[in-house]
């Protein structure tokens, strides 16, 4: 962005607070604003004090080493074990407490205690020991959404091995690039996963990808399926086999604080992906303690994070955060809609789930089902809720309250990303007063701030960047192999502040409203308009289930808003809404972000994690040749939006 004047502006005017809970307080694991005040006065020492719930084989020097920024370094001289963190210590006390109510896309189901999963881990352990696998070593895993992927994950924890978990999403060249880039010499992987009534060949995507991957010299594979699979004699090993052949006793290695755990490809702005290296003392205690306060977990609370384990969320918020507290979860295999709108209700009602943690792509599809769904089902447990991975509209935030909440359960919008490694942004749902589109203020412990194009922080009310003033233990290390490029991303346009590459304002009472990200930043005539803005103003009108917005050259305004709209089921699109729609953002926001044109479309186009790929729809307003598609995961909607965009391109007035 360049220029004079905000380097955002936020138009939107918020409306609606909710106090907490009355009553919640007292028993809450932050039950008081003070926590703030005591962690700003001394970050670090709060920080010590968190990593003080993990069990620890010997203590740490210093609690953070910032001598060579930004490569900075968590409780150094500290050794731990994360798998020994999420299961040994629970055993003498929980040892039979259920881990995860898993279950399966057909139907199957399966409840693991702590215990049992803590002898699978250390046989698998032993079993990957006999594969080469030891300190320091790398291994890929490539797996849906079963047991056999968190143990896969903790027996290399365990023996102090890195991982780097593909989404099981990801095509044969994705994976084949990620375990070259990482150096695995092991891939985990499964015969099929099953995902809405299909099977995902995992194994014939992992032999394509082997194929160019002379580094990986075993290729452990998991039946869930049990259909057949091409077999490659001498590398190929089912994994159940070799765990069951494994000896049992597996001791955790005591591992330096900064030692790699494992490190997650994202995708950057660039082509190639960025491996962003998570630690293991510093990342284990911001990922259990934010799970701890974020959620205000409790002894008989039932978790559920309906992300996969393939992103980030699922990392942190299924994997380590939840089991480093010893937490019972639940972990679902497939999609929401199998076989019908109502399984995800169900499976809250059945498993009594009271804390739910999802993204609002799902929220909006779930109310663009219809309220019915939910209705029927037994919610009444259920007492806080989640959103990640996206700001949510204040639509969608109300619909999740009132028709998944009870109308009472606290919404907490979790800001952060792969690379900040657990959560930065969020209310506490004791204490924060919340407002829907808002999510609250940083943690404790966190510091943000919100920044013009000189660095300096922007007035209260207006838009800029959202940088990170302070290291925290979580934080990314680096980008695996590639210390110039973690520099330049994230250090260089504001020498000593980390760039989220978020937009952000701050309101009068010290809230944080998250604008997108920067390249969703839209210039209409000389206004920075968030394309997040006109997307809730959108989604704001009953006849909407969900808006995508982007900015299309435009020689008289720099760039004109361009919409496209997926309606309610049972709604109606003709020209006469497409006008009401374009008035009503006009009252919601001002005329300047009435959408100069409209295009009613079945879906919109999203990454395979969910996020609405607004890059090809700008090429599609622009009608230029499409870009890189690979991640797509509803490729045809591309083509059919095209055709509905040059059908009716210009409306505005
Ligand atoms: O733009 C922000 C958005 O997701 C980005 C991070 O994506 P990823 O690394 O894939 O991690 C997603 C899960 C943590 C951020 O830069 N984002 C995430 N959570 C929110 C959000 N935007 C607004 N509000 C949120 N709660």
């Amino acid at each position: 962005m360049t220029g004079n004047g905000p380097a955002i502006d936020a138009l939107q005017q918020e409306g609606v607070t909710y106090p907490p809970p009355p009553g919640m307080a007292p028993y809450a694991v932050i039950g008081s604003a003070a926590a703030y005040a005591r962690a700003e006065a001394d970050p670090i020492g709060w920080w010590e004090e968190q990593a003080h719930r993990l069990q620890w084989d010997s203590p740490w020097d210093v609690a953070l080493d910032d001598s060579t920024p930004p490569f900075y370094r968590w409780f150094t001289g500290g050794t731990l074990n994360a798998a020994a963190n999420c299961l040994d210590r629970h055993l003498p006390e929980r040892g039979d407490r259920v881990a995860f109510h898993w279950e399966g896309e057909p139907g199957d189901r399966m409840s693991i205690t702590y215990r049992e999963l803590h002898e699978r881990v250390c046989r698998f352990a032993n079993a990957l020991k006999d594969l080469g696998v030891e300190r320091g070593g790398r291994v890929a895993i490539y797996m849906g959404m079963i047991l056999e992927l968190p143990i896969a994950m903790l027996a290399c924890a365990r023996l102090g091995a890195a991982h780097t978990v593909v989404f099981g999403g990801f095509s044969a060249e994705a994976l084949r690039d990620r375990m070259e880039d990482f150096g695995a010499t092991v891939l985990i992987t499964q015969d099929h996963s099953f995902r809405a009534g299909k099977k995902v060949p995992l194994k014939a995507n992992s032999d394509d990808a082997l194929a160019q991957a002379p580094g990986v010299r075993h290729c452990v594979v998991a039946r869930r399926s049990e259909e057949p699979v091409d077999w490659t004699e001498g590398r190929d090993l089912w994994f159940q086999d070799i765990e069951d052949a494994a000896d049992p006793d597996c001791p955790a290695e005591p591992m330096d604080s900064e030692q790699m755990l494992y490190a997650l490809y994202t995708s950057g702005t660039t082509g190639k992906p960025k491996g962003i290296v998570h630690t293991t003392g510093g990342y284990l205690t911001g990922a259990s303690s934010t799970h701890r306060t974020v959620f205000d977990l409790r002894d008989d609370d039932i978790y559920w994070c309906a992300a996969d384990i393939g992103w980030v969320t699922g990392h942190s918020y299924i994997v380590y955060g939840p089991l480093a507290n010893g937490a019972t979860s639940v972990m679902y295999e497939g999609a929401p809609a199998f076989p019908s709108h109502n399984r995800i209700w169900e499976i809250a009602e059945r498993y009594r789930v009271s804390i739910l943690y999802t993204a609002p792509t799902a929220i909006r599809t779930y109310m663009k089902w219809g309220d019915t769904f939910p209705q029927v089902h037994d919610l009444s447990r259920i007492r806080i809720l989640g959103s990640v991975g996206e700001p949510i509209n204040p639509e969608a935030w109300e619909w999740y309250r009132d028709h998944i909440g009870g109308g009472t359960a606290p919404v907490v919008d979790t800001w952060w990303q792969t690379e900040t490694g657990s959560i930065m942004i969020s209310p506490l749902p004791a204490v924060s007063t919340l407002k829907p589109g808002s999510a609250s203020r940083p943690m404790p412990g966190i510091s943000a701030r919100v920044v013009g194009e000189d660095g300096q922080d922007v007035p209260r009310g207006q838009g800029g960047y959202l940088v990170i003033d302070k290291p925290w233990p979580s934080m990314l290390r680096t980008l695996l192999g590639d210390d110039d490029r973690y520099v330049e991303t994230y250090w260089s346009r504001f020498p000593g502040l980390y760039l989220a590459g978020d937009g952000c304002r701050i309101d009068d009472d010290g809230d944080f409203w998250l604008l997108g990200r920067i390249d969703d930043v839209m210039n209409v005539s000389g206004h920075r308009l968030s394309t997040i803005e006109v997307e809730s103003a959108l989604v704001d009108h009953p006849a909407v289930a969900e808006a995508a917005v982007v900015g299309r050259a435009d020689e008289v305004t720099g760039e004109a808003i361009a919409a496209f709209v997926t309606l309610r089921d049972g709604v109606a699109g003709d020209d006469a809404l497409i006008t009401e729609l374009r008035n009503h953002v006009a009252t919601q926001i001002g005329p300047i972000a009435k959408p100069a044109s409209i295009v009613l479309t079945a879906d919109l186009p999203k990454t395979r994690s969910g996020k609405i790929m607004r890059r090809l729809l700008r090429d599609v307003s622009e009608q230029r040749k499409l870009g890189d598609v690979t991640t797509l995961a509803n490729e045809e909607i591309v083509t059919e939006i095209a055709a509905l965009a040059v059908a009716n391109p210009h409306q505005e007035d």
